[in-house]
This record gives C-alpha cells, sequence and structure tokens, in this order.
C-alpha cells in the first residue's frame, strides 16, 4: 500500500520505547516501501543531541533489534532522520521544531508521544500554542492513560483542549498483535463460531498473558503501577472486549469502538464486597528462569521499605448481558511466570450425552485456543477416533494452524501496523476516550478494594506459575488453567 510522505515527531526519542519499538519499526516500514524519501522523522526529546549523534543512535536501535539489515536501506532511512533538543516545560527548542516542520505543512503530521503522562499536558499546550497542529495533524498517546479514572480525565481533557478526537489515538500495542486482529477474522469471517458464541455453548474463557522476564530497567515506573494498571486496564481488557463484544456494523473505528464499550459497560463491579473471592495478587520471590537464578521483586527494587506492589493478578470477571450471563472470564498476567505465554482459550461446555461406552476413554470438552505469542497460530481441540483397528477409542487432539508455518512471513511488529494506521488516519485499533475512561471506572474499585484490605500480595517463586491463590481461584469452580496447550 503506497503512502504519501509525511512528517513524524517523536518525542521521547532518546526513551526506551523509541529505541526498542518506535525506531525499528520506522526503519521495517521505510524497508517495506511505506516510507517515501520526502518523509522526516523527527527525534525530540530534553537531551541537547547533534543531529548525528541521534542518527547514530537510530542506527544501533535498528541493529539491535531487527534480524536482518539492510545496509542500503537503512542508510537511505537515516537521511529522513532529524533531531531537535526541546524543553517539554519551558519555552526551549519550540521555535526550532516549528520551523522544521513549516515546509511540510499540507502533509500528514504525527505527534508521537512516548514520554511519561505528567508531560502530555504541557507538550500538547505548547503544540497547540505553536500553531503547529494543521488539519491532518494527528497526536499518539501511549499508554498509562492516567493511573485511575480521575487523572485519565485529566490527560484525556488536556489532550482534548488542543485535539479533536477523531485526531488521537491512544495506542495499545496488543491490538497491533497480528493474533489478535484475526481474533476477528474468526469471528465475524466464519459463519461457524457466532452461532456457538454464547452461554448456551460456551462454559468459559481463560486469557493468560504470562511473562518470564521480570521488571529489570523498570522498577520505577513499575512499582507505581503494578500488574492490574499496567496489563489488566489496558491489554487484557481490550482482549476481553475483542471475545466479548457483538458483531460491528462494519469495521469502522467507531462501530468497533461502541461494541467494545458496551462490554466494559457491562463488566460485573468487583470491589470490597467481592475483591477477595475474584481475585488474587502476587509478588515474585527469588527463583529461577530459562535455567539461571533470578532475584525476587524486592530486591529489584532495591533498597527501601517493602513494596505492596502485585506483579501478578488473577481475576475472575463477568460480563452481565444476555450473551455472556453466567460465563467466566479468567485472567491471569504477571512477571517471572514459568515461560512467555499469552493466549486464550475458548473453553466450551461437555457434550450433553455420550453414547460409547466406558472403553472409549474421556470425552473432553472442545476448546479453541488463540496464541498472541509466541508461535501465533490457533488451535481447535476436538475429539476424534484412536487410527487403527483397535475400537472405538477417543482422543483429544487439536486442529493445528500455526501462522508461521501456513505462511512463512516476517512477524510484523504491532507497532509498524499502528504506526501505518495513525498515518493513514485509522482509529480502528486505537482507544476512544470513554473506552480508557470505561476501563478505569471498572479497575477502580478493585484497586480501592485492595487499598482497603491493605492484604499483602501473596508471594510466588519465579519461574512458577504464580501464588496457588490463583490456582484455588479457578479450581473452586471445578476448572482448571489450561498451561498445557
Ligand atoms: C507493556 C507493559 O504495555 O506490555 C509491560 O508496560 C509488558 O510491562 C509489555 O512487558 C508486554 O508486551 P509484549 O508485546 O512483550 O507482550
Amino acid at each position: 500500500i503506497s503512502v504519501d510522505p509525511f512528517d513524524i515527531v517523536v518525542f521521547g526519542a532518546t526513551g526506551d520505547l523509541a529505541r526498542r519499538k518506535l525506531l525499528p519499526a520506522l526503519y521495517e516500514r521505510a524497508v517495506a516501501g511505506q516510507m517515501p524519501p520526502e518523509t522526516r522523522i523527527i527525534g525530540v526529546s530534553r537531551r541537547p543531541m547533534a543531529r548525528d549523534e541521534f542518527r547514530a543512535f537510530t542506527r544501533e536501535a535498528v541493529e539491535q533489534s531487527s534480524a536482518a539489515i539492510d545496509d542500503d536501506a537503512l542508510a537511505r532511512f537515516l537521511t529522513q532522520i532529524d533531531y531537535v533538543a526541546v524543553d517539554a516545560a519551558s519555552e526551549e527548542g519550540w521555535g526550532d521544531l516549528c520551523e522544521r516542520l513549516a515546509p511540510g505543512e499540507d502533509r500528514v503530521r504525527v505527534f508521537y508521544l512516548a514520554v511519561g503522562p505528567d508531560l502530555f499536558d504541557d507538550i500538547c499546550a505548547r503544540i497547540g500554542a505553536g500553531g503547529l497542529v494543521t488539519p491532518r495533524t494527528r497526536v499518539v498517546v501511549e499508554k498509562p492513560v492516567g493511573k485511575n479514572l480521575d487523572s485519565a480525565r485529566a490527560v484525556n481533557a488536556a489532550v482534548g483542549r488542543v485535539f479533536r478526537e477523531e485526531a488521537v489515538f491512544r495506542i495499545d500495542h496488543y491490538l497491533g498483535k497480528e493474533t489478535v486482529q484475526n481474533l476477528m477474522a474468526l469471528r465475524f469471517a466464519n459463519a461457524l463460531f457466532e452461532p456457538v458464541w454464547n452461554h448456551a455453548h460456551i462454559d468459559h474463557v481463560q486469557i493468560t498473558v504470562a511473562e518470564s522476564l521480570g521488571v529489570a530497567g523498570r522498577a520505577g515506573y513499575y512499582d507505581t503501577a503494578g500488574a492490574l494498571r499496567d496489563m489488566v486496564q489496558n491489554h487484557m481488557l481490550q482482549l476481553l472486549c475483542l471475545v466479548a463484544m457483538e458483531p460491528p456494523v462494519t469495521m469502522d473505528a467507531d462501530a468497533v469502538r461502541d461494541e467494545k464499550l458496551k462490554v466494559l459497560k457491562a463488566l460485573e463491579p468487583i470491589d470490597e464486597r467481592n475483591a477477595t473471592a475474584l481475585t488474587v495478587r502476587g509478588q515474585y520471590r527469588a527463583g529461577a528462569s530459562a535455567g539461571g537464578a533470578v532475584p525476587g521483586y524486592q530486591d529489584e527494587l532495591g533498597a527501601g521499605p517493602p513494596s505492596g506492589t502485585e506483579t501478578f493478578v488473577a481475576i475472575k470477571a463477568e460480563i452481565g448481558n444476555w450473551r455472556w450471563a453466567g460465563v467466566p472470564f479468567y485472567l491471569r498476567t504477571g512477571k517471572r511466570l514459568a515461560s512467555r505465554v499469552s493466549e486464550i482459550v475458548i473453553a466450551f461446555k461437555p457434550i450433553p450425552h455420550s453414547v460409547f461406552d466406558g472403553t472409549a476413554g474421556p470425552i473432553d470438552a472442545n476448546r479453541l485456543v488463540i496464541r498472541l505469542q509466541p508461535d501465533e497460530g490457533v488451535k481447535l481441540w476436538l475429539m476424534i477416533k484412536d487410527p487403527g483397528p483397535g475400537g472405538m477409542r477417543l482422543q483429544h487432539v487439536p486442529l493445528d494452524m500455526s501462522f508461521a508455518e501456513a505462511f512463512g512471513v516476517r512477524n510484523v511488529d504491532a507497532y509498524e501496523r499502528l504506526i501505518m494506521d495513525v498515518v493513514r488516519g485509522n482509529q480502528t485499533l486505537f482507544m476512544r476516550r470513554d473506552e480508557v475512561e470505561a476501563a478505569w471506572r471498572w479497575i477502580d474499585p478493585i484497586l480501592e478494594a485492595w487499598r482497603g484490605s491493605r492484604e499483602p500480595p501473596k508471594p510466588y517463586t519465579a519461574g512458577t506459575w504464580g501464588p496457588s491463590a490463583a490456582i484455588a481461584l479457578i479450581e473452586r469452580d471445578g476448572r482448571t488453567w489450561m498451561d498445557d496447550v
């Protein structure tokens, strides 16, 4: 797909996100031919830096993250990179930025705010005051959008004073993952699933986002957030919405977001009355990961008072609407778990009656597993007859589609797709203001209940599947986490 030249200004250009994700994603799009030579990438941060120094920084960032570098393409890409030192909190550098941008006034212009939310207000105000908002200007807002409903509203209001909602792209990179979009294809491009996609046929849903890494390097931010804010408020609830939403009328941004919003509004409240029964918080202790010893969360934080921040959370959520009444959605996410795996399991109900005798073996319920990472793909577990003459013995086997094997293509990073969606002005995979606020409205009472109970997070050993209470949470209902799929 061809793209007209555009300008992208990355605030926080020397930060972690820019280095690990944004600059490499822009390079990959350049290789794919979506970065016409006139396109400019302007890195912005407070640190004074010569343009060549920032180009060297970019080169290193790309080399570290891309498996195969095309030297000519990288050299061409670097000529498109510029840098301006700008202070978000003062006048410094803004005149310079205005001058750089002036020649491209009729182009699409993207301001990417890869900075902490405390800077959003100042940056947006100065973008507005500097007259930098053209009719084709868009702003990308990184998470976290606030740390509770009130602060999210304040962030949204600050951004909204300068940009119309149609120009605001609140990014949740999980929505850019290949399999997450495939979930929509699976549900709405196949006639097979939608008729059984409800409480009559689905027993429960599990959503797991497990990470094997700890918080090393990000402990400062993480300790103020915790797993509920860092992963559940955004990524996990977005996944839940895509599983649970009604079919949108079209794939238009607002049609999809209207449906997701309805799901968020239908989530049954969890608060001080039921939080103990429906949630589990954990924090990792020293243990082993990838064959080596790893320190506990508290050790990674360094000296200081004991932290009450959770690095793991499990929740039994319910959606109070016609389609999903009585179907639990079990969510769990954590750092330093047994492996890095993100997947959604749709567990169907068992058959109502067996026609087979005892020699056939147990009949497991069907399940559909949508794996986001690693080894993206979809598996549908079915019962079949054991091949051979041994009589009617049944087995549970997966119809397995690994995307890598089926398509043999490079895995496009979520950021590549999402940045190009911003350039094209497509908001379907971005969160609308009311969605973010509705998610916080559900999360806030959980945070309050935890604060009120003063119970510390339950310890778990690094390299395991979290505290035993998380296992009890689902086993109480006669179900188990499916770690083996
Ligand atoms: C980020 C969180 O949004 O997502 C991180 O802040 C987390 O804590 C990351 O590690 C996970 O993303 P991915 O794409 O590696 O699954």
